[in-house]
């Protein structure tokens, strides 16, 4: 038995988990701070690390104390090392070089977006790889092709606009809270269509071809507005919110199907805040049952936000490659893998 912590603190999330053997969650606890950062409307990174560094001990002692392990009995410390906000990561690292200094417990150092991808590994046994990994966040919307622990080629990606930020952004052109997606979502499917009516809504980046593979998001949300304002009365904010959610689910459905074309990989893992969305879910099932793919992503909706748990989980993986770091190891704001060695 290998049992392995992972502290995730890359953004407004602060995380600490216990996991068995890669695959069983023994103790998750997560703190949002989305009260926190909502009359901001966004992350304020300064208050992000504060925030971290007030909770992340008390999480800490929580997670032993469930497990009903020792320090000792772990093998492992798996820490986000990148990317993320500098300040944030910096939290979480210092408690893994604590742990690791006094209880002599190996470091592993985790790629946050990997770790969205591999938090599968909690639910399913892992699929062979390759992947095509598409990772749908306040951060990123982006298609990896997968093709080993910590081997990750980009293959799409977002030229302005996250689709996390979409939702966030046409949330608050609406009038609605922060964070936008869940509003957005229950808006959306309290809409009845009336028969036969079309999209007020351009179909996205219409002018790609089926080898151009990239999301953009920001000229939707530009329609969203100019569309608001032609109303003079009261904008039927359900509608409008309705078309926003569908045009944006098409571009990521056209995405993964030219992904899967291009790269003949049938096996899509999908992840990151966005996945907590229905009728994205229920989408891309029915795609993947037209198109005879094999389709995964996070049942529990906690892992599809960040937490610690999909660190230890793919802190595992590393563990067994023996990628151990030392005490002095970097942290990064970048995605860019080679970056921080
Ligand atoms: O992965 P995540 O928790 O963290 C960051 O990337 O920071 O993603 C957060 C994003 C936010 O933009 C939020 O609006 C979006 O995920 N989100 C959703 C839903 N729940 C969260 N988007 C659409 N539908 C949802 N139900």
């Amino acid at each position: 038995m290998v049992y392995g912590i992972g502290i995730e603190s890359s953004c407004d999330e602060t995380s600490i988990a216990i996991v068995k053997d890669g695959k069983e969650l023994v103790s998750l606890k997560v703190y949002s701070q989305i009260e926190t950062h909502s009359p901001y409307r966004g992350v304020v990174p300064e208050i992000a690390s504060r925030a971290h560094l007030e909770k992340i001990n008390s999480l800490l002692s929580v997670c032993m104390e469930e497990s009903n392990l020792k320090f000792s009995d772990l093998q492992y410390v798996a820490v986000t090392g990148y990317p993320g906000l500098v300040g944030s990561l910096m939290i979480g690292a210092q408690l893994a070089r604590c742990i690791s200094l006094v209880h002599s417990i190996p470091i592993v150092l985790v790629n946050h977006l990997e770790a969205h991808l591999t938090v599968i590994g909690l639910e399913h046994d892992l699929p062979t790889f390759p992947w095509l990994g598409v990772l749908l966040s306040g951060g990123n919307s982006s298609i990896y092709i997968y093709k080993d622990f910590g081997e990750l080629e980009l293959l799409a990606d977002t030229r302005d606009d996250s689709l996390g930020e979409a939702f966030d952004k046409v949330s608050a052109i609406l009038g609605l809270p922060y964070p936008g997606g869940p509003i957005i979502e229950k808006m959306a499917s309290s809409f009845e269509i009336p028969k036969g009516e079309k999209s007020p809504f351009p179909k996205l980046l219409k002018e790609d071809t089926q080898d151009t593979i990239r999301f953009s998001y920001s000229g939707l949300k530009t329609a969203v507005m100019y569309y608001l304002k032609s109303f003079t009365g009261m904008p039927p904010i359900e509608k409008i919110a309705y078309y926003f959610q569908k045009t944006a689910f098409e571009l990521v459905v056209r995405n993964i199907t030219k992904a899967i074309e291009k790269t003949q990989i049938k096996t899509i893992v999908a992840a990151g805040g966005v996945l907590a969305n229905e009728t994205l879910r229920s989408t891309l099932q029915s795609e993947a049952q037209n198109r005879s793919f094999q389709l995964y992503y996070p049942q529990k909706k906690i892992y599809c936000t960040d937490n610690g748990a999909m660190v230890a989980c793919l802190g595992y993986h590393l563990w067994k490659e023996k990628k151990f770091v030392g005490l002095d190891f970097k942290i990064s704001p970048k995605r860019n893998f080679e970056q921080i060695l």
